[in-house]
């Protein structure tokens, strides 16, 4: 999607093009987000082709608001505005961790949260670190390098480590899971859009059916995160196959499909304010903040969807109860209201409270990880590249779940000694 910031040109959009894959590669959703902050905060979107309306909420506060308040707003019945119809019951409801409320969402989230802690995924810094070097290696040689292309691959250095997943598989995986979320975008598209779902979650799913059962088969005990999700209890009995697939795509999709473009981002940025990369290089404390700002104007989880309990007053409109509320990461990460000038990317930001990782009982459970992941891609950005200029126009993903890139020419400029490092 184009980042663009103020003035907007006129609005060449409406409002339930927020729905449409093709506006995120092509159109300016900030532009039309802006306009529905000011103008329509509580908007009801009612689709011309037929499908159930949904309300669309862009303000940092309501956002935050509907993803803080379980029990006003379900995760139960899906959270995502896909091209499944929304009255359809949801198949992975209280069977896959986001798709659960508290208190049964506790019971699925608290095992795998306490394998992820600072402590629990420290021992990753060094594998991480490895293959963000193999990563960057090729660029280092002045070509031009594809860094959106790259770093597809780099989620899976994480989650690929943590659920014990074959390296031979992760290039296939990285595939499948974009497919789950551009399934109308030419390059991950497999001909028609629900087909290339159906494909992606197919493949997915038998390559988890198949992993799950091969443990089973040699009753083979790992402390990875597929092994703590086979030894877990919910309500009182082990996970169901069923379960344990859902559960372990989760994992993945959640890393996958996000963390990369803020990589991407990091690089991006590096070409327009060398001088803020130059302060971080020199004082690692402005590192943090470099990245929480990554996030922030990346904001690669675009949207997200909760059903309303019960009937609900926002801005002098009522939400009925059973009805689908959107709400948008990357609308509430430029709101006005909470952020100063909030379309400058400003490393030097004190109080950064981005949404980009959510807010509420299902705040990004691998928020500390993909921040680590990010961490470290920047230290060795900053440690073997000089400059970075970019070498073409970048491609964005048609997507409306994901703000991303698939395509980022860059040359970067080697710092002295940074080949002969990433090889050591
Ligand atoms: C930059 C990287 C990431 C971003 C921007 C991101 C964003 C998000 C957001 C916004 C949510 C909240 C969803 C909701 O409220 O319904 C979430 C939840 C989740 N994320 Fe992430 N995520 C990232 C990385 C990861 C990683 C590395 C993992 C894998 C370990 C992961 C796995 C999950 C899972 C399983 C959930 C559901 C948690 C729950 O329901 O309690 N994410 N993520």
């Amino acid at each position: 999607m184009r980042i663009t910031r103020p003035p907007f040109a006129p609005l060449e959009h409406e409002p339930a093009d927020v729905l449409s894959s093709r506006f995120y590669a092509e159109g300016d959703p900030h532009a039309l987000w802006a306009h529905l902050r000011e103008h329509d905060p509580a908007h009801h979107c009612d689709p011309a082709d037929g499908r159930e309306p949904f309300w669309v909420m862009t303000r940092h506060e309501d956002v935050s608001r509907v993803l803080r308040e379980h029990e006003t707003f379900t995760s139960r019945r899906g959270t995502m505005l896909c091209i499944i119809d929304l009255s359809m019951p949801d198949f992975a409801s209280d069977e896959m961790m986001p798709d659960t409320d508290p208190p049964r969402h506790r019971q699925l989230r608290e095992p795998v949260n306490r394998a992820l802690t600072p402590r629990a995924i420290a021992a990753q810094e060094e594998p991480i670190r490895r293959i963000v070097r193999e990563m960057l290696e090729p660029a280092l040689d002045g070509g031009v390098f594809d860094v959106a292309r790259a770093a597809l691959l780099f989620p899976m250095a994480f989650t690929g480590t943590l659920m014990g997943l074959p390296r031979e598989n992760w290039r296939r995986m990285s595939h499948l899971t974009t497919m789950t979320i551009a399934y109308d975008d030419p390059d991950y598209s497999t001909g028609e859009s629900k087909a290339t779902l159906r494909q992606a979650h197919h493949e997915l799913f038998s390559f988890f059916r198949d992993e799950v059962r091969r443990r089973q088969a040699t009753d083979h005990e790992a402390g990875d995160l597929i092994g703590i999700l086979r030894s877990m209890d919910y309500d009182e009995a082990p996970l169901t196959e069923q379960q344990l697939i859902l559960n372990c795509y989760a994992l993945l999709l959640g890393a996958n499909v996000t963390t990369p473009h803020v990589a991407s981002t990091l690089v991006q940025k590096m070409a327009e304010f060398p001088g803020q990369y130059r302060a971080a290089r020199e004082s690692p404390d402005l590192r943090r903040p470099l990245v929480q700002e990554a996030l922030r104007w990346a904001s690669p989880a675009s949207h997200f969807m909760r059903y309303a309990l019960r009937d609900v007053e926002l801005h002098g409109r009522t939400i009925r109860e059973g009805e689908p509320v959107s709400v948008w990461l990357g609308s509430a990460n430029r709101d006005e209201r909470v952020f100063e000038r909030p379309y400058e990317f400003d490393a030097t930001r004190r109080v950064n409270k981005h949404v980009a990782f959510g807010v509420g009982p299902h705040y990004c459970i691998g928020a500390g990880l993909a921040n680590l992941g990010l961490r470290i891609f920047l230290d060795e950005l900053l440690e073997s590249v000089e400059a970075v200029e970019l070498a073409g126009e970048p491609v964005h993903l048609a997507s409306n779940q994901v703000a991303g890139y698939k395509s980022m020419p860059v040359r970067l400029t080697a710092r002295a000694g940074a080949a002969r490092r990433s090889i050591a």
